[in-house]
């Protein structure tokens, strides 16, 4: 019996280890995390295109994680300012991504902000960048005769369009291009307040200017 007893309290104490480690001090680590002032919630459209980036599988080829520079060249390469935990307050699920096939996205809309661009680089890669090895994606448009009243008509680069016919952005086309142009998180972000240190905020009150709650200690 006294061994059932041990293996029991061992188990309860792993699990209260684990649980600790990887939930209790996580969650003390993030509660505290606002959103920067800069960053904007999604649109609705946004949110539709981050699903048709979630269902397209981009996140296996593409980062939303700019690295601090004493970690890697991502700011020499255009991507940005290392990101803080706040940029991703409204990213359920986050798409941090683990591989680097293409670039880091996190700031692809301050970089190439044009809908034109975005909506011929799905349609064809190839057409902007040369021997890119980004797959197209033919089935988010569709190639017809002529363009009805409000379609979106692609401006592809000479060569890259059908012969005869327009391409046209399908729906899902257009809300992806706007949660890419509405990827931009270039707007400052304070450097944590280190753990144990004041904020401003709490500072004493300045010689001579007595507070209320100096008023009633007294
Ligand atoms: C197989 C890997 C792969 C997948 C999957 C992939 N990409 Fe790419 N992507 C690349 C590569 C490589 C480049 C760089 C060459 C280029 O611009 O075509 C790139 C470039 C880009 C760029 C331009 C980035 C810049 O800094 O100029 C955007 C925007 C982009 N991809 C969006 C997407 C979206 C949206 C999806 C999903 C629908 C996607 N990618 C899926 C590999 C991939």
């Amino acid at each position: 019996m006294e061994n059932e007893v041990k293996l029991a309290a061992g188990a309860m104490v792993a699990l209260a280890v684990a649980t600790a480690a990887l939930v209790i001090l996580p969650y003390i680590q993030v509660r505290d995390i606002h959103a920067p002032e800069g960053l904007k919630p999604y649109t609705s459209a946004e949110l539709r295109g981050r699903e048709v980036y979630i269902a397209n599988g981009c996140v296996y080829c593409h980062t939303q994680q700019p690295r601090d520079r004493n970690l890697g060249p991502d700011a020499e390469r255009g991507w940005g300012r290392a990101s803080v935990p706040g940029d991703y307050i409204y990213d359920k699920p986050h798409l941090l991504g683990s591989m680097r096939t293409g670039p880091d996205l996190f700031n692809i809309g301050a970089r190439q902000p044009s809908q034109d661009w975005h909506l011929g680089h799905l349609y064809q890669p190839r057409a902007y960048v040369p021997g890119s090895i980004m797959p197209s994606y033919p089935y988010m448009f569709d190639v017809k005769p002529e363009a009805e009243e409000g379609d979106v008509v692609l401006k592809l680069p000479p060569g890259a369009a059908p012969n005869g016919r327009v391409v046209v952005a399908r729906p899902e086309a257009l809300d992806l291009v706007r949660y890419l142009r509405g990827l931009n998180h270039t707007y400052p972000v304070l450097p944590p307040q280190p753990r144990g240190e004041a904020a401003p905020a709490a500072a004493p009150p300045p010689a001579g200017a007595a507070s209320s709650a100096d008023a009633k200690a007294s």
